[in-house]
């Protein structure tokens, strides 16, 4: 619960205000490093610190001794449909907020699915902008509730990696406001978050950290907006343009256009004073809100907090509620019990049981790539999850399958490393273990407080024991001129640093292979990344940031397909476990393709020819091809499931719950069939061209049918609509029966046709739009009642003549629908101008 503004704020923070001087102003306006401003102990005001953000609360740090709990990616979330879902999941991450220390979440993520390409589509809700607007009200409710800030990022049109830093989004105006900043709109009326994020990108000409018309104008003025406009990190670039922007702190430090420049251009003129009190005003608002300023109370006493949660408990409900499960043949899922273990479990080719297939089923990917990377506790994978649910004696096989194509991955099984700082003279300066042969310091943060200055080299060094014999190979990460030894072998000695328009190519491109080995299982070998020019320095931040990666062997794929379906056809049941990586899904660069990596497509094909009882288990992020739909029993969608997805699997696959999810993007069957999927900018511009004709909303225009439409998902039971109305005051009520035998859950999906789709001197509107769902529960042969009352937005256009909202009158067809593919019931609705 949210108590009303404190009416002591003004008092205090003008007070405050007029007790620093324009350098003390300026500091409080920049990074004082990667994560914080500074204190200013004169006005009573205490460091606030900002983390990562959207699955979990990274810290500080960014290494896997500093875990975090870790939760279902937002395209999971989403799935849920349900905002109260996303609510708790802001209440679990507030929780770890206080934990660590952290004030700010920079988190959630409310960019649209415009491409399937998109590189961080994982880490965006949806690709309608009402199903985002309200997971994202839920989650920024549950943050701050929590007295924790929320930052609504990244503001706006920024929906894809491609040349990030530079692009500039041509989006017509109608576009930009009826989705693009339609969630941010929506959010800041309902949940007011403290925090937005100004984006990377450009959009119609002006960089969005410096973009007045968007930050001052509509942000601002428009829709009265009262929080702070944070930069994207390292996305502010010019001290002027961007405090009359709209832009209040510039992150990270410690070097960036604020700070002491920015008092600079006030004293040389070039910059208003009156600018950085109203940018320093809103920060100690935030402050206040955060209970970090003297003499101000918190937004949310410490004791009118939530409850505490149960976070594993909480991962593993939101995981098993965003399962979307796609196809279910002949009922195969749930397993049912008696079918393993018990004498029906035999099949008469061999064993019976389960045969569990595939990389992932063992090494669960649990979340996408770049900054939204968190370091789990401990992880549940597909294997872990089933075997301690099933029975003791039930037979359970795990094969890999298939190689990933891209498997090298941060060096952490069988490995014990440490890093070694050295100054000019070989001198050690400080020692530290690393879990996963990842660094990323920065400069002020070295181990042992070493002097950035006097470090000449790093040599990341260890044992390592292999697993398995036969050739192992090894990579490396981040830019440099590394030499990479393995026992006696000199794996690699050169540089990397290709032209790379992303300063921050360094954190988040892949690791290179080196070179393989070939190593005896159980014979330790030593290992040595030296790495002899290790500073980096990306834009403004300085650092140390490189990694050992590494792949073991595996059997050639031809044999571990035969070795998969060999396990196949002797078993009851084969689950398969498809996944994408992380060079597939993540931040900083968009993906080319939507097939799955390696030979998984074959491998599945293979498997559902030798056992008709095969269920594809999907671990992606985002939409991936998958040629063989038609030839499977069943396919599991479980996105990226956080760090209790594999025992929120069991849980969904033997039916102890059902899966909950619907898909809150279209799922096409072929990349070169989706209606937009352009990410590449030409000449520095990319245009939306489609207009509003993004998701379902382009599907529809262009008659074309995709794999599995926006909204849907099956789940253990039936459902019949059964009655609809709908009156004046946009009232709608479904009435609807759970036709199946178990208790269950759907989401009423609520969309509204025009009777007229062209509207005087604008372009047409969609065919049909989402305005309203509610997720409802039902026992078996029972009804329940929806009642959704649709916003007066679902039935306005954007006016760019009066720039204004402006409703469309006449008659809609309110239609509610399993998906936005398949509607069922309808009614008139009139709706006056
Ligand atoms: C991302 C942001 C993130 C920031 C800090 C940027 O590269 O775009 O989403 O919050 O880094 O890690």
């Amino acid at each position: 619960m949210t108590v009303p503004p404190d009416p002591s704020y003004p008092v205090v923070i003008e007070a405050a205000l007029a007790r620093l001087d324009l350098g003390a102003k300026c500091r409080l306006l920049a990074g004082q490093d990667l994560w914080s401003l500074p204190a200013l102990p004169e006005i009573g005001l205490a460091s606030l610190v900002m983390s990562d953000g959207p699955v979990g609360v990274r810290g500080s740090g960014w290494t896997p001794d500093d875990p975090s709990l870790t939760l279902p990616s937002p395209t999971a979330l989403a799935a849920s449909w349900d905002p109260e879902l996303a609510r708790l999941a802001g209440r679990v991450l507030a929780q770890e907020a206080h934990r660590k220390g952290v004030h700010v979440l920079l988190a959630p993520t409310i960019n649209l699915h415009r491409s399937p390409l998109g590189g961080r589509h994982f880490e965006a809700y949806a690709e309608d902008p009402l199903l985002t607007a309200r997971i994202g009200t839920g989650y920024v409710t549950g943050v701050q509730e929590s007295g924790v800030a929320a930052t609504l990022k990244h503001f706006v049109a920024n929906d894809a990696e491609t040349e990030r830093f530079t692009v500039d989004n041509h989006v017509d105006e109608r576009t930009l406001r009826e989705l693009y900043l339609a969630p941010f709109e929506e959010i800041i009326a309902a949940a007011n978050p403290w925090l937005i994020m100004s984006a990377y990108n450009a959009v119609n000409g002006s960089t969005m950290t410096e973009h007045r018309l968007l930050q001052a104008g509509v942000l601002r003025e428009e829709w009265g907006y009262d929080g702070v406009v944070v930069s994207d990190w390292l996305a502010a670039r010019d001290t002027v343009r961007a405090i009359e922007g709209g832009l209040d702190v510039a992150m990270p430090g410690p070097h960036t256009v604020f700070g002491p420049a920015l008092a600079a251009a006030v004293r040389e003129g070039k910059a208003a004073e009156e600018a950085v009190d109203a940018a320093v005003r809103r920060v100690l608002l935030l402050a206040a809100r955060l209970g970090l300023l003297a003499g101000a109370a918190p937004a949310v006493p410490v004791t009118l907090r939530p409850a505490p949660i149960d976070g594993s408990a909480g991962a593993r409900e939101i995981a098993t509620r965003s399962f979307v499960l796609l196809r279910n043949e002949r009922q195969i899922l749930p397993l049912a019990p008696a079918r393993m273990g018990g004498p029906r479990s035999l099949n008469p080719a061999g064993i019976g049981g389960i045969a569990l297939i595939g990389h992932a089923a063992r090494h669960a990917r649990i979340l996408g790539g770049g900054s939204a990377t968190v370091f789990p506790r401990s992880v549940v994978s597909p294997l872990d999850g089933l075997r301690a649910a099933l029975s003791k004696g039930t037979p359970l096989t795990w094969v890999r399958g298939a190689d990933l194509s891209d498997g090298l991955s941060p060096a952490s099984d069988g490995f014990t490393l440490r890093a070694v700082l050295r100054d000019a003279n070989g001198a050690i300066l400080a020692e530290q273990d690393l879990p996963d042969g990842r660094i990323r310091w920065m400069a002020e943060t070295l181990p042992g407080e070493s002097d950035y200055d006097a470090l000449d080299s790093v040599e990341l060094v260890g044992t390592f024991v292999p697993r398995t014999s036969g050739p192992h190979e090894f990579g490396t990460r981040g830019l440099g001129t590394f030499r990479l030894a393995v026992g006696d072998a000199t794996v690699h000695d050169g540089v990397h640093r290709p032209a790379e328009a992303d300063p921050l190519a360094a954190i988040t491109g892949p690791p290179v292979s080196r070179g393989s080995v070939d190593l005896v299982a159980g014979e330790p070998v030593e290992v040595s990344l030296l790495a002899s020019d290790p500073k980096m320095t990306y834009g403004s931040l300085r650092g140390v940031t490189f990694g050992l990666a590494h792949r073991e062997p595996t059997g050639e794929d031809d044999e571990l397909i035969e070795e998969a379906v060999a396990a196949a056809t002797a078993a009851d049941t084969a689950i398969v476990v498809v996944a994408t990586t992380e060079t597939v899904e993540s931040e900083g660069f968009d993906r080319t393709t939507l097939r799955l990596p390696g030979r998984q497509d074959e491998l599945v094909a293979r498997v559902a020819a030798a056992n008709p009882r095969t269920v594809v288990v999907v671990n992606a992020g985002a939409p991936v091809e998958m040629p063989w739909r038609d030839d499977v029993a069943a396919i599991l969608l479980t996105w990226f499931p956080g760090e209790q997805g594999g025992a929120a699997l069991a849980d969904v696959l033997l039916g102890h719950a059902e899966p909950g999810g619907r898909l809150p993007t279209t799922w096409p069957a072929r990349l070169d069939e989706a209606p937009v999927h352009q990410v590449t900018p030409h000449g520095g511009v990319l245009r939306y061209e489609e207009e509003g004709f993004i998701g379902y909303r382009a599907w529809q225009r262009h008659n074309s049918k995709p794999a599995y439409p926006f909204g849907f998902g099956l789940g253990y039971t039936d459902w019949e609509h059964e009655h609809i109305e709908a009156d004046a005051s946009r009232a709608v009520r479904v009435r609807l029966r759970n036709t199946g035998s178990r208790p269950g859950r759907t989401v009423v999906q609520v969309y509204v046709s025009p009777a007229e789709r062209s509207v005087a001197g604008a372009p047409a509107r969609p065919e049909r739009w989402l305005a309203g769902f509610a997720p409802v529960t039902a026992d078996p042969g029972r009804t329940t009642d929806a009642e959704i009352t649709l916003p007066v937005r679902a039935f306005q256009i954007w006016d760019t003549t009066a720039g204004a909202w402006t409703t469309v009158p006449g008659r809609y067809t309110v239609h509610v629908a399993h998906d936005a593919a398949t509607p069922t019931l309808s009614t008139e609705l009139h709706i006056a101008g």
